[in-house]
C-alpha cells in the first residue's frame, strides 16, 4: 500500500527510540494498532511513545489490566486486547471513546474490532532475520495516518 513505511530495528533501544520519535508528533485523538507475535516488541514502541509524550512513569504490559493510562504532554491510553474473551468486554471498555481524551495505543487488536473506526496508524511487528532485529511496518488510515507516518520517513 502507497504511504507504508517499513523500518528495521536492530535492538530494543532503537525500537524504543523509533516510538519516542513517533511519540514527539502524536496529538490527541491519534490511535494507533501494534499487531503481531509475542515479543516482536509492541509494549517496547509503546515505552518510546510514552517517552515521546512526556509522560510520567514507566509503560509496561497492561495484560492484566486491558488499560493503562499514562500522564503526559497527552494522556496515554495502552490498552492489550490479548486477554479479551468476548467482544462484550470490549463494549464495557468502550475502546474508542479514549481517543478523544488523549493518545490511544492498542496491542493485539486482532482480538477485537481490528479496523479503525478513523484516521490511525496501523503497525505489523514482525521478527527480522537476525536475533534482535525487528522489522515494522506502519501503515496509515486517513490524512492524519499519512502525517505521522510521513514524519518517520528519514529526511
Ligand atoms: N529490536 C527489538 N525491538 C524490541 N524488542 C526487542 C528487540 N530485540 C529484542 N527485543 C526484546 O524482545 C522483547 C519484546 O517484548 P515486548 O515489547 O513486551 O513485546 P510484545 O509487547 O510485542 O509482546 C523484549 O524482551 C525485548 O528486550
Ligand atoms: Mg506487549
Amino acid at each position: 500500500m502507497a504511504d507504508t513505511v517499513e523500518m528495521l530495528t536492530a535492538n530494543e533501544e532503537q525500537t524504543r527510540d523509533l516510538g519516542e520519535r513517533l511519540g514527539r508528533r502524536l496529538q490527541r485523538g491519534d490511535v494507533l494498532l501494534l499487531s503481531g507475535d509475542l515479543g516482536t516488541g509492541k509494549t517496547c514502541l509503546t515505552q518510546g511513545i510514552g517517552r515521546g509524550l512526556d509522560c510520567k512513569g514507566n509503560v509496561n504490559s497492561p495484560s492484566y489490566v486491558l488499560m493503562n493510562e499514562y500522564a503526559g504532554r497527552e494522556t496515554l491510553y495502552h490498552a492489550d486486547l490479548y486477554r479479551i474473551e468476548d467482544v462484550e468486554e470490549l463494549d464495557d471498555l468502550g475502546l474508542w471513546d479514549y481517543a478523544e481524551r488523549g493518545v490511544l495505543v492498542i496491542e493485539w487488536p486482532e482480538r477485537g474490532p481490528e479496523l479503525l473506526p478513523g484516521d490511525g496508524v496501523v503497525v505489523e511487528l514482525r521478527y527480522g532475520d537476525v536475533e534482535r532485529q525487528r522489522r515494522l511496518r506502519f501503515m496509515p488510515r486517513g490524512e492524519r495516518g499519512k502525517a505521522i507516518v510521513g514524519a518517520l520517513r528519514p529526511a
